[in-house]
């Protein structure tokens, strides 16, 4: 087998064997298929597209790149969740220790933030001595003492993806349907699940903004979650306004704690309530979506979901204390609001601006070797689809000692228009259940 003869295939538009698709990231994990021969393949398979068939093969090889993940010892059902993210997608926080509270395990491999949207991992960070690089074996011990791990992807997990991924980001290849499908999938089915659910963004602020791109999406990956024997759900959600008010990591992390002790902005609440009662419903533990719900509304305003939460932050070496005083967070030196300077109604007209603003300050990432400050960020006084009047203000940016102010400034009145009426978008714009 060689490089050239699996290019050619897949450049005249042929079906890759399963045999090619293996020997192909195989060797190129090995290193003997060089990187322009994987960036000939990738850029062929972003204009033929893959068939499902060939789809499920190729995403199955990635998964078998490397080693995977497995909680046997466990006796609960084990479920994700996995978000295409955006601004202010603090959900996975609160909702990891709610549904592993109503008794199923959550293994979670996140990711960090790069560009205008904000990572899992480094919001957890935010909390001092928080680890997310976990080995395997701190994971098995974490989520045997808590039912819940935050872990960071490794070097031996899907180290195809890891690879292949670098290498669209740099060519830019990345918005290929198969190829982000089989990226997410092969990343999540090593985490040895029953169950996941998806919540696919749309909207400005989201990886793909168009409502069909991103529907087909979610169809894809069903797909090959169905293909693999994974119970999935998928979620068509709003990301045309932020999620909650916060952005920006510790503040984030603040908010988090507000839902986790059954209170904090009603979007963040929803989200955590479907997307964690449909991981319950998957498992067996809730017998409707409606049920599902209530027992995670019971495990926030309970405070159970919050203990669970404490515990983990101790188990991965945290100061478990911020969950009772969220004033240990790190704290940005400045606080200052940013006024309305019209009256009409509020609306985002490119969030991805909102994430930008956040980054001048220090609290984002253009490459991912970059150092992020987790004090700093926006908090969102008044929501999209309000009334305001001049001089209101719309949010508060955290920042240190006007680092980066002129222009956070300048990409805030980028992304907000004020003026007449607006229809929002539903907050749930599709569902699909498995
Ligand atoms: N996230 C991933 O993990 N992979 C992609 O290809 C795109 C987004």
């Amino acid at each position: 087998m060689d490089a050239r003869s699996v290019v050619r295939t897949k450049r005249d538009g042929g079906e890759l064997s399963e045999e090619e698709m293996r020997w192909f990231l195989g060797a190129y994990v090995r290193g003997e298929v060089a990187d322009y021969q994987a960036a000939a393949l990738v850029a062929c398979i972003f204009t033929r597209g893959m068939t499902p068939a060939e789809l499920a093969l190729w995403t199955r090889a990635m998964l078998e790149s490397g080693s995977r993940l497995s909680f046997e010892e466990l006796p609960q059902k084990k479920a994700d969740k996995h978000s295409t993210g955006g601004i202010g997608d603090k959900v996975s926080i609160p909702l990891a220790p709610a549904v592993a509270a109503c008794g199923v395990a959550v293994p979670m491999i996140s990711g960090r933030g790069l560009g205008h949207t904000g990572g899992t991992l480094d919001k957890l960070e935010a909390i001092a001595g928080f680890r997310v690089r976990l080995s395997e074996e701190e994971m098995h011990r974490v989520i045997g003492r808590t039912g819940v791990a935050f872990g960071a992807q490794t070097a031996e997990l899907v180290p195809a993806d890891r690879k292949l991924y670098q290498l669209r980001d740099a060519t830019g290849l990345v918005e290929s349907i198969p190829l982000i499908a089989s990226s997410i999938m092969s990343k999540k089915l090593a985490e040895g699940l029953d169950a996941l659910v998806l919540d696919v963004k749309f909207g400005t602020g989201a990886f793909l903004p168009d409502v069909s791109r991103g529907a087909e999406l979610a169809r894809v990956m069903l797909e090959l979650a169905r293909s693999m024997g994974v119970k999935a759900s998928a979620f068509h959600t709003a990301m045309d306004r932020p999620v909650g008010a916060a952005v920006g990591h510790a503040l984030e992390i603040a908010e988090s704690l507000e839902c986790l002790e059954g209170g904090g902005p009603a979007d963040l609440r929803e989200l955590v309530l479907i997307q964690g009662g449909e991981m319950l419903r998957l498992c067996g533990r809730a017998t409707t979506l409606d049920d599902g719900k209530r027992q995670i509304a019971d495990a926030l305003d309970s405070g159970r979901a919050r203990r669970v939460f404490e515990l983990v932050v101790s188990e991965q070496g945290g100061d478990p204390k911020v969950v009772s005083d969220p004033s240990r967070l790190p704290r940005a030196s400045h606080v200052d609001p940013w006024k309305a300077g019209s009256a009409g109604v509020l609306s985002f007209r490119d969030l991805r601006e909102v994430g930008w603003a956040a980054a001048a300050l220090g609290g984002g990432r253009v490459k991912i070797e970059d150092v992020i400050d987790p004090a700093v960020g926006l908090v969102w006084r008044r929501r999209a689809g309000e009334r305001v009047e001049t001089g209101d203000v719309l949010c508060e940016i955290h920042h240190q000692k006007g680092r980066g102010l002129e222009a956070c400034r300048a990409r805030l009145a980028a992304a907000v228009s004020i003026g007449g009426s607006v229809e929002l978008a539903p907050l749930v714009r599709e569902t699909w259940s498995g």
